[in-house]
């Protein structure tokens, strides 16, 4: 019993907190090193940054922050709609992507609930799910990825919400479209389906699921996009949900009225815009996994190919590897809190980055 302050719900004081990678300066305070000798490659940022027309939208936008921003988005809205074929009044914008999985969770669960998703996908799924007092049924993975049928065979009379990451964080799996597709249509329609696609745009086109074209035919799906990842974006925090228009206006009446900001919205629109320099990022990615993939192989390192910009890598005694990478400057992820604790995640970085890590990665291993 604490005394002192008030008690939290037990729900909320039983969640573990999530734990992000590691920001340059606190590993540079604690180790002693020079920030600019530090590379992150732990949480899946697009290493080149947004492109010189969005850095100059930031600018521009950041010259009237005095009034609050546009709370319904509008030109987003419209920038996205014509772009995803949808109605502005499908879309729903998050700070952050994480933001409209929150936001599920808040419109759909209560107490006694259930939401399903599967082993070793992105932890604010159960995190969410427990901060409403809901009650998380975590299927055991297949190959690093979902299982499907078990996921499906999972769904209790009190399963309100399940969870699908296409392609998956932190295994980098990814379920080809008509499986997907089969699998969402067979989910019965009182069940939310929320299908996170942070990584979509790192996909190649030929990979990629009409899944917003299925919002149509599947009333009760969700799609979560994000502009923190291909489009280099996360500090902004800035991501949306397209959904059937009902679910869209239940997502409004739980969200902040301004949870959106001004910057974050006119960096969207010019990174959308600006179709070359994802593409760029998208090749620019292949490559680096094909760096990646080449020097692990090079140690003998094994790895789980990826769809993300990403990689898992076994490595054994994950901690003591981690901890030999920091002292040399590299901050990668540990994932023992996602069941994998003999893995770390890598970002896939610029080619020098990459070099690093795999130097550092040899060091570490003694090869
Ligand atoms: C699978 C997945 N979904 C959602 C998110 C949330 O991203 P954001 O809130 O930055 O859009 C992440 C971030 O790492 C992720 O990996």
């Amino acid at each position: 019993m604490t005394h002192g302050v008030p008690q939290a719900l037990d729900h909320v004081a039983r969640l573990a907190p999530y734990v992000p990678g590691r920001p340059i300066e606190d590993v540079a305070r604690e180790l002693n090193l020079d920030p600019a000798s530090i590379v992150k490659l732990a949480s899946n940022e697009n290493p080149r940054g947004p492109s010189a027309k969005v850095i100059a939208a930031i600018a521009a936008a950041a010259t009237d922050v005095t009034r609050y921003p546009d709370g319904y988005g509008y030109h987003l809205k419209e920038a996205l709609a014509t772009r995803l074929g949808v109605t502005p009044a499908q879309l729903v914008l998050g700070n952050g992507s994480n933001d409209i999985l929150e936001l599920a969770t808040m419109a759909y669960l209560h107490r006694g609930d259930a939401a399903v998703y599967s082993q070793h996908a992105f932890a604010v799924y159960p995190l969410a799910t427990h901060a409403r007092g809901a009650k998380g049924i975590e299927v055991p993975a297949k190959d690093f990825g979902h299982d499907l049928p078990a996921m499906r065979a999972a769904i209790t009379p009190e399963t309100r919400i399940l969870f699908v990451a296409n392609p998956n964080n932190p295994t980098g799996t990814w379920i080809a479209p008509a499986t997907l597709e089969a699998f969402i249509a067979s989910i019965p329609r009182e069940v939310l389906v929320v299908l996170d696609e942070a990584y979509n745009e790192y996909l190649e086109p030929a990979d990629r699921a009409d899944s917003v074209g299925w919002v149509g035919r599947c009333p009760n799906l969700v799609v979560s996009r994000s502009f923190s990842k291909a489009y280099g974006l996360a500090a902004l925090r800035i991501g949306y949900g397209v959904m059937n228009e009902t679910v869209a206006d239940m997502f409004n009446r739980v969200r902040q009225p301004f949870n959106v900001n001004a910057i974050a919205q006119a960096a969207a629109i010019a990174a959308l815009a600006d179709t070359e320099y994802l593409e760029a990022s998208r090749a620019r990615n292949r490559e680096g996994l094909a760096q990646l993939y080449a020097g692990l192989t090079a140690l003998g390192v094994p790895y789980i190919p990826s769809h993300g910009n990403f990689v898992l890598v076994k490595v054994g005694d994950a901690a003591a590897v981690n901890h030999a990478l920091l002292l040399q400057g590299v901050i990668v992820r540990p994932v023992a809190s996602y069941g994998l604790p003999e893995y770390l995640r890598v970002s896939v970085g610029l080619p020098a980055e990459n070099e690093r890590f795999l130097a550092a990665l040899k060091s570490a291993l003694g090869r």
